[in-house]
């Protein structure tokens, strides 16, 4: 049977550097053959001093639009002709699409964050209070988020003092910075707590956090899916609390993308868990990639 857009092949990609452990092309891929699209979803390897090439190069290229990863998010919102309003905030672009010959960048991590929240712990949206780890590039994605869920304190705690507070100031008064020490007692006032940094991850250092003040409704969660079940996870757990690990965050963010350049909104599937799941043991990724 013809694939049903033989006739309009579409191609789109995941740009980074490195790029070989990218989920993405698995992801894509299963939502292209679930829906028996002709087309392409494939990782693209950029060196830094090679992307704007690459990027102004997209009009002319086979490609209609594609993610952009790590170390490019920034870079890309400098480049783009038009950023949506969540890539403005966030200075950073994650997913390209051509209008015309003019490149638009947006951003979709916080949508994924926020998504994968709205299916496994709905009633996150009725807090007001968040400690979030880490101040790198996914927290500012997060921190956005919260915000815009109407959480009215955000907490970012971070090792490196000035990140947090740069980050903090970014979002105005209610966004706090503080340290990773502080954790503990502000888990006592907190109704969601994650970890956006590296820790926890594997071939890091785990992230221990003493979590035994917790309220009992606090909802845990982690933007490290490998290991699916964090050290954070684990611990909030057996203290008998809600918790949701990255991998919903990969795997929502990508929606956007995929309809955009695909004309098809895909779904996610616990099917699509597994395939992304089984497509690379040895990766060691953040979900925001
Ligand atoms: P990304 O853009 O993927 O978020 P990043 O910018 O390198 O990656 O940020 C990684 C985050 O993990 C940072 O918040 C980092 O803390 P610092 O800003 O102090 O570097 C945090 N992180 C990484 N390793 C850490 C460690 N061993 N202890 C505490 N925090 C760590």
């Amino acid at each position: 049977m013809a694939k049903r857009s033989a006739h309009k092949e579409r191609h789109a990609f995941v740009v980074g550097w490195p790029i070989a452990h990218s989920r993405s092309p698995a992801l894509h891929g299963a939502w292209l053959k679930e829906h028996d699209l002709a087309g392409s979803y494939t990782a693209q390897a950029i060196a830094p001093e090679d992307f704007d090439d690459f990027l102004r190069g997209l009009p002319a290229s086979r490609f209609c639009g594609g993610n952009v990863t790590l170390p490019h998010k920034h870079r890309a919102f400098e480049l783009v002709d038009e950023a949506d309003e969540v890539a403005r905030r966030l200075s950073a672009v994650n997913t390209v699409w051509l209008d015309g010959d003019r490149v638009i960048g947006s951003n979709t991590d916080a949508y994924g964050f926020a998504a994968n929240l709205d299916d496994r712990a709905p009633n996150w949206r009725d807090g007001n209070t968040a400690v979030v780890i880490g101040a790198g590039g996914a927290s500012g994605a997060i921190v956005f988020a919260l915000l815009d869920a109407g959480y009215r304190r955000v907490w970012v705690l971070n090792r490196t003092q000035q990140r947090a507070r740069e980050l903090a100031e970014r979002f105005g008064d209610a966004c706090t910075p503080g340290s990773p020490q502080m954790a503990a007692r502000l888990s006592g006032e907190a109704d969601l707590l994650v970890n956006t940094s590296s820790l926890g991850m594997v071939g890091q250092g785990d992230l221990d956090i003493d979590l035994s003040q917790a309220r009992p409704s606090l909802i845990v969660t982690d933007i490290v899916y490998t290991p699916l079940r964090t050290s954070l996870l684990r611990r909030a757990e057996q203290a008998g609390l809600t918790t949701v690990d990255g991998l919903g965050m990969l795997l929502h963010q990508a929606v956007p993308g995929f309809e955009r350049w695909f004309g098809i909104r895909p779904t996610v599937t616990e099917e699509l868990r597994r395939i992304v799941l089984g497509s690379d043991q040895d990766d060691h990724s953040q979900a925001a990639s």
